[in-house]
């Protein structure tokens, strides 16, 4: 039995595709929370939180994640706010092995922008907003056990950064 391997970091970090990489490449199941909480919610995440409200994800977000964590042998990629929530964070923290995919403000920015798909920016999508965003959560992303400064480096060189960490435990 593998602890669940847990991705964390901002929008557009690359969780779930550098995720997907990983669980190939070290034959485990891949789950992305967000995906489960569209189709548990029948719903994608945007209008959920246009017409439920951002506290409803949030509850939904937890519910989602700790099931998800009672399984072994994942790699689970979260979305941007669920690490922030301290009874996710306590039972990542206890359980699993958790990296932080820390990707530079100017790439962010790049990625997310304009995109439909990502409510919290969409709002007003505009720079400072993200800055603000990885300016309050990095202290808290900070907490995972690893973090991965991802300049310069592309998807591939990601996932066997994180199999390194993984394959010593
Ligand atoms: C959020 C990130 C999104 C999604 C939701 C809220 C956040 O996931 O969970 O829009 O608070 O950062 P991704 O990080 O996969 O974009």
């Amino acid at each position: 039995m593998k602890k669940n391997l847990v991705l964390l970091g901002m929008m557009g970090a690359g969780k779930t595709s550098i995720g997907k990489i990983v669980a190939k490449k070290q034959c485990l199941e891949f789950i992305d929370t967000d995906s489960n909480i569209e189709k548990s919610c029948k719903m994608e995440i945007s209008k959920i939180f246009k017409e439920k409200g951002e506290k409803f994800f949030r509850e939904e977000e937890e519910k989602e994640v700790l099931k998800t964590l009672k399984q072994n042998n994942c790699v689970i990629a979260l979305g941007g706010g669920a690490f922030l929530n301290k009874t996710v964070r306590n039972a990542i923290l206890k359980n699993d092995i958790s990296v932080w995919l820390d990707v530079d403000l100017k790439i962010l920015n790049k990625r997310v922008k304009w995109n439909k798909k990502r409510p919290l920016l969409y709002e007003d999508g505009n720079k400072e907003k993200i800055n603000k965003l990885y300016m309050e959560r990095k202290k808290i992303y900070k907490l995972a056990n690893h973090r991965i400064n991802c300049e310069n480096l592309n998807k591939e060189k990601v996932a066997d950064k994180i199999i390194t960490y993984y394959e010593k435990y």
